[in-house]
């Protein structure tokens, strides 16, 4: 969906279909298009019938990792007698993703009321949405949102006049990239500094304050009003024939050497052939594309061609050796420098450790430095062979993944695109950096 909001004609419009109507921002102008009536339903459910239909329909959490959005609310010991909370991840930080900002942007109200939803089915009166501290915008949509719908006694004390609570609060983050990380994000709500805990406890056992706590995406609880109104069987069915494990719609943030940059919804299972050339445009002027990193800068990179036979839903992306991670895809064309898009990639991980374990600090930081250094043409031949042991010890081994984040396109990278790195040491020229074409 390229600016000002023209919708390719094989795009599904679910979560994206009133961006760019600046009325669908406003209470009034959400519930004219719909809105909260997948609320005012939920509110007269059981919650557990609520995890069902979710379960049913198979959503599986945007935010990176794809797990089974009904199975986690389904973790949340129900009549406990403890509270529980559900947190909103909404750091989105992940270089090349910028889809949760855009719902944000536009439909304040969907992700109110898919939070609002969400807390009931978990038994939380109150959810928490952590923002991203550079999103000034989106932070500005989400306070009126929220205020407007608690002066109209929407969310609140009695939530639709239903006589349960069901709160929502904006919280700002302070533009940490480790603060989406679940259990960091929760650090941070408390006042802390923003550190990954040690798992377990898991947050369904102990999260926030110490309390039951499930914490989601900004997209995946923005589908669950259209999952509740349409049924879990019509979100089902948006999946390839074969593949039922991958279902619903998909917000692709694109980004890098494309024609048409911008975010595309699609449904699971849509050939990334026609996506990058026909919805997205294609490469730029008088360039090839090269290499594609589908799923935010923390999975594998992966060539054109490998790009050009994949399907865009969970195991498609895995069956070409990547993720689907948060869909941030990142298009690179044959005018770039592997090496150099990896060692600044390397820059950010390193920028962003929290420094808690030393693989992750030191792994990060020395990454950097031999990259930096080949990319400058002061590499040795030895420096391969010693990013590729630091990728080692950097994967599996730390609290949280920020570590094989970094790790995974410098070694995807490295054996794709290892005669880059080789040219660079030996200081031969691979890319004659084309004039750009006007
Ligand atoms: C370093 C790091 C950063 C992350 N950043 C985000 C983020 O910005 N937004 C997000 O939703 N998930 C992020 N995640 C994933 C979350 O930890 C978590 O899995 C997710 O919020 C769960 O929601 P979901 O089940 O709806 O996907 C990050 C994970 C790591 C390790």
């Amino acid at each position: 969906m390229g600016f000002p909001f023209k919708p390719h004609p094989r795009e599904t419009l679910v979560l994206s279909k009133h961006f760019g109507e600046a009325e669908a921002r406003s209470l009034d102008g959400w519930k004219a298009r719909g809105g909260y009536r997948a609320l005012e339903q939920a509110l007269g459910m059981d919650p557990v019938a609520i995890q069902n239909v979710v379960k049913e329909s198979g959503l599986r959490g945007r935010g990176g990792a794809g797990f089974p959005t009904g199975l986690k609310w389904s973790f949340m010991k129900l009549g406990d007698g403890k509270p529980h909370y559900l947190c909103c991840n909404a750091d989105e930080s992940e270089p090349g993703t910028f889809k949760d900002r855009e719902i944000m942007r536009w439909t304040p109200h969907a992700l109110i009321e898919g939070c609002a939803i969400a807390a009931h089915a978990i038994g939380a009166e109150t959810a928490y949405i952590y923002i991203r501290g550079e999103f000034t915008e989106p932070l500005e949509r989400m306070e009126r949102a929220c205020a407007e719908a608690r002066q109209a006694g929407v969310i609140g004390r009695n939530a639709m006049g239903t006589g349960k609570r069901v709160d929502v609060w904006v919280h700002k983050g302070a533009g940490a990239y480790i603060c989406g990380e679940e259990t960091a994000l929760m650090n941070s709500l408390e006042g802390k500094r923003g550190n990954p805990r040690i798992k377990p406890p898991f947050p369904a056992a102990s999260g926030l304050f110490g309390m039951p706590t499930t914490i989601n995406n900004v997209e995946t609880l923005a589908a669950v009003p259209h999952i509740l109104v349409n049924g879990g069987a019509w979100y089902k069915a948006m999946a390839r024939p074969d593949n039922p494990k991958s279902t619903g719609t998909k917000l692709w943030s694109v980004c890098g050497n494309v024609s048409k940059p911008g975010n595309y919804e699609v449904q699971m299972g849509f050939p990334f052939k026609e996506f990058l050339y026909d919805l997205c445009g294609g490469p730029p002027r008088g360039r090839n594309f090269k290499a594609v990193i589908p799923g935010g800068s923390s999975v594998n990179i992966i060539t054109i061609e490998e790009a050009e036979r994949a399907v865009m839903d969970y195991e498609g992306m895995a069956d070409v050796g990547t993720a689907l991670g948060s869909a941030g895809c990142i298009v690179i064309d044959d005018a770039q420098s592997i090496p150099r898009q990896v060692a600044r990639l390397a820059r950010f991980y390193a920028h962003e450790s929290c420094a808690q374990c030393t693989q992750c600090r030191e792994g990060t930081a020395w990454t950097t430095r031999i990259l930096e250094r080949i990319v400058a043409g002061d590499g040795t031949a030895e420096d391969l062979d010693t990013l590729l042991d630091l990728a080692e010890n950097m994967t599996g081994k730390t609290i949280c993944v920020l570590s094989d984040s970094c790790a995974a396109p410098v070694v995807s990278g490295l054996q794709k695109f290892r005669h880059e790195f080789e040219a660079l040491i030996t200081r031969k020229t691979v890319h004659a950096v084309p004039t750009i074409v006007s």
